[in-house]
């Protein structure tokens, strides 16, 4: 098949794993005989260097033209003011609405190669998988901000729609996989978080019976995720909780430089693929960021957007297999083993090769 992807390589080191995970996609054109076209553009922090902008009008035409999209990581200190008229986040939010990527999938799996990275006990860790789906378009994310010299306020607010959307994606999900959907919310304090619970368990009843549903606060969700990671199938929840239960699971695999996301809308929405992590500002420009969270969205991206099962499987085992030869950045790395970016990404090529 053809398929034109746009890359969003975005600041820090988002050029240098966007990098990677174009090399595997070439990888894969040619070992199984697709031709996929590349086409770069600013996102973030350089856009609003080149452009004055975060989100380009040139960058949002060729998105929404694509069959999906790549995008490395937005940020960094030389944006970071906290008074500045305009930031490199603006720009990622701005995309996943105007796409209308309301879910975005993060999946969680532990790697028994890896296992010594996590600070978490071994003997917890073992076949750890489950998929959190967290709300992307919604919540306090989206809500009016205001700011006075003596004030700020962030308004969440959801709708039943967008709740239900959401919740149908991960019962969804939970069909194909072991028929178990945790919802978390904080529904002992936030009326968000009542609407989202009433919601899920109507959803629940009437539509997905077959499913086991549980509903959990994320207070505690935060830490029966490290006490027994294995219990879980999908977690579902909104904006801010997914992101900050995400990076937290990021140390169950080990780094974030292994969490993957695709963030998904209606049929015929082009899906974002970004790792979950940020431009890690503090080893941009080193040739040492871990590659793998990046190719591992390559991966999604071909099942998701383009319906290549095979080669996504096939992304996928090669970087199990460079994972279990040990080939680790300094994220995973014990002190004076580590590979470079460039290094673990050759490794995950030669495996695809053959
Ligand atoms: P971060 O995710 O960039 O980094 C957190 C820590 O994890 C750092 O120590 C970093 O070195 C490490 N890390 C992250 N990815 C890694 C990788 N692939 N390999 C090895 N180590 C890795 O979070 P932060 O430092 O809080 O944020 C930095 C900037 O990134 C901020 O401007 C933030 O807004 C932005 N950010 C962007 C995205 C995105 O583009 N989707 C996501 C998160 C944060
Ligand atoms: C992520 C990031 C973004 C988010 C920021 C950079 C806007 O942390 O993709 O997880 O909070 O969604
Ligand atoms: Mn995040």
């Amino acid at each position: 098949m053809h398929a034109e992807i746009v890359v969003l390589p975005g600041d820090g080191i988002g050029p240098e794993v966007a990098a990677a995970a174009v090399a595997v996609l070439e990888a894969v054109a040619t070992r199984f005989g697709h031709t996929f076209g590349f086409q770069e553009h600013d996102i973030g922090g350089i856009a609003i260097d080149r452009h004055g902008e975060p989100l380009p009008a040139t960058t949002l035409d060729a998105c929404r033209k694509a069959d999906a999209i790549l995008l490395g990581a937005v940020g960094g200190p030389k944006w970071s003011d906290p008074n500045a008229e305009v930031r490199p986040e603006q720009g990622l939010l701005a995309i996943r609405k105007a796409l209308g990527l309301y879910a975005n999938l993060r999946p969680v799996r532990t790697h028994a190669a890896a296992l010594g990275a996590s600070p978490i006990k071994a003997e917890l860790l073992e076949g750890v998988d489950f998929v959190v789906v967290r709300e992307l378009t919604g919540g306090i994310y989206f809500g009016e901000k205001t700011r006075t010299v003596d004030s700020a306020s962030d308004l969440c607010s959801y709708s039943v729609g967008e709740i239900e959307r959401v919740l149908r994606t991960a019962f969804r999900l939970a069909q194909t996989r072991r028929g178990k959907v945790t919802s978390v919310d904080k529904a002992n304090v936030l009326e968000t978080s009542r609407l989202w619970r009433d919601v899920a368990a109507r959803i629940g009843r009437e539509e997905f019976p077959e499913i086991a549903l549980e509903h959990q606060l994320v207070d505690s969700m935060a830490m029966h995720l490290l006490a027994k990671p294995r219990e879980y199938d999908v977690i579902v929840t909104e904006n801010m909780f997914g992101d900050i239960l995400t990076d937290e699971a990021s140390m169950l695999a080990g780094s974030l430089g292994l969490l993957p996301s695709a963030s998904l809308g209606e049929p015929g929405a082009v899906g974002i693929y970004e790792p979950i992590h940020g431009s890690a500002p503090d080893i941009a420009g080193k040739g040492i960021a871990n590659p793998y969270a990046t190719i591992f969205s390559a991966a999604m991206l071909l099942r998701h957007s383009l319906g290549l099962e095979n080669e996504a499987a096939a992304v996928e085992a090669a970087v199990h297999a460079a994972l279990d030869a040990g080939v680790f950045t300094a994220d995973l790395a014990a002190k004076g083993a580590a590979v470079s970016t460039t290094q673990a990404t050759d490794t995950v090529l030669a495996r695809l090769r053959g």
